[in-house]
């Protein structure tokens, strides 16, 4: 992976970038030494280098289990307890893997909305095929997943008897509390603990992440390898210059500090829309608080620069773009020649729609810049598990750099409590009495 600053940089100055030197390093040593706000949840910050061959087998041999027996499985998940899984398989899986036939079971993600009409349609599906569940919630609460899971049990049930469903349904949650926990161990379901010590962002790695990856046929040991390797890359001792994390939290807050209040993470890849939310959710819930932290925002190109492209070329002048470029593509398609030339595209026969893509790439980075927005470029040689790890990992400790320098708790969300407070009271949910009356009567 290689980061460019230079571009974005050259809007501010290299002295605006640097002011950030001397914060850095403390963040980086705060982080290293546990002495930040939210020290508690500091599991990620060392998690890939304490991943083991043994725990690595431990999880294929669930998702061998999961894929013998199951023709689709149901992830049941919501925000890092999902986005991290869903982000990996859509940026390995073919585009159009729905409509091809495959030896892994077809990976369903489902837990992450409460609409009527997605569960429905789902478990229609699921009638008459042979299926699993892999319930996923750290706090083992979550009412969308629960929701989803209650249904989701009792269908495997029905479908395969009490027993045999037992087989094919793994938790992963709490080590002691919560209803997914008690019914785990109820059930006597295979389960995996998320360690306290990781938030549901930072758990992509962890099994949460690492069994829907293994189920979906991916190579967890190559993503853990690239995740690894970027550990490496970013460690402390690591001098600042060379150091990508730390690189990225300076350019940021100092594009930040400038009145760049929207960071626009962009692809040239359809492949990697959900990476995009899962970096949102990474920055906006970690940043997102004490009314400050850069807006994270997303755009899929060349898709969105017929939408969205017109406001970043010429919009308010508060965003700054990051764009993940991909060196190479995993196929190999050129432009066909046509005699008869009506589209006049000849000059383009012969050409990859590779080179076709770079060159919309590089002329938009240009043409944004012309147009007053700083631009981030982070390349990988090409879509596969080791560079997905890299970006991961990448992304993850520039966040909790970043959350520090702007002085907020990167690791908690007091904010996401507000909606569901109101939801439960609206719901007459024991306990909530008292706010009952109150929240209803604003309506
Ligand atoms: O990052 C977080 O902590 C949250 O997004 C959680 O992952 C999300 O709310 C789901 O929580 P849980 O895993 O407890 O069901």
């Amino acid at each position: 992976m290689k980061l460019d600053t230079s571009k974005a940089a050259a809007f501010i100055g290299a002295e605006a970038v640097a002011k950030f030197d001397a914060d850095i390093k403390a963040a980086q040593s705060a982080l290293e030494n546990g002495t930040c706000e939210g020290n508690d949840f500091l599991g990620w910050l060392h998690l890939p280098s304490s991943i083991t061959p043994v725990f690595i087998d431990e999880i294929k041999q669930t998702a061998k289990v999961l894929k013998e027996n199951c023709d689709a499985v149901v992830v049941a998940g919501i925000g890092g307890s999902y986005l991290g899984a869903k982000a990996v398989i859509a940026a390995l899986d073919d585009n159009f893997s729905w409509l091809k036939p495959s030896d892994s079971p077809r990976i369903l993600f489902a837990g992450n909305n409460i609409s009527e009409d997605y569960l429905t349609e789902m478990i229609d599906y699921l009638k008459g095929v042979r299926f699993g569940v892999i319930n996923i919630s750290k706090s083992g609460t979550t009412t969308e997943t629960a929701i989803t899971f209650r249904l989701l049990k009792k269908m495997c049930e029905d479908q395969r008897g009490k027993e045999e469903a037992k087989k094919v349904i793994v938790a992963i949650t709490d080590a002691k509390k919560g209803a997914a926990r008690t019914t785990a161990d109820k059930e006597g379901y295979k389960s995996f603990v998320i360690p306290d010590n990781v938030g549901g962002r930072f758990s992509v790695l962890t099994p949460v992440g690492l069994l829907p990856i293994a189920v979906a046929g991916y190579d967890i040991a190559a993503l853990v390898k690239g995740a690894q390797d970027m550990e490496a890359s970013c460690d402390i001792n690591v001098p600042l210059e060379e150091n990508p994390c730390a690189q990225y939290a300076a350019i940021r807050n100092a594009l930040y500090a400038q009145g760049k209040k929207i960071e626009i993470l962009v692809n040239y890849q359809p492949k990697l829309h959900f990476m995009s939310e899962w970096w949102k959710q990474l920055y906006g819930e970690s940043e997102g608080k004490d009314k400050k932290g850069i807006f994270p925002a997303s755009v899929d190109f060349s898709t969105d620069l017929h939408s969205m492209g017109q406001w970043i070329q010429d919009g308010e002048r508060t965003i700054f773009e990051t764009v993940i470029s991909v060196d190479a593509p995993n196929s190999s398609l050129t432009v066909p020649a046509d005699e008869e030339n009506l589209d006049g595209l000849n000059f383009l026969a012969g050409k990859h729609i590779d080179e076709v893509n770079h060159m919309a790439e590089l002329g938009t980075q240009l043409a944004h810049i012309d147009g007053g927005v700083p631009n981030i470029r982070i390349s990988i040689p090409k879509l596969d598990e080791y560079n997905l790890g890299q970006l991961i990992y990448f992304f993850e400790k520039g966040c909790g750099i970043s959350g520090l320098l702007i002085k907020v708790n990167p690791f908690n969300q007091p904010g996401v409590e507000a909606y569901k407070k109101n939801m439960f009271a609206l719901l007459d949910k024991p306990g909530y009495e008292a706010e009952s009356k109150a929240i209803k009567a604003r309506l």
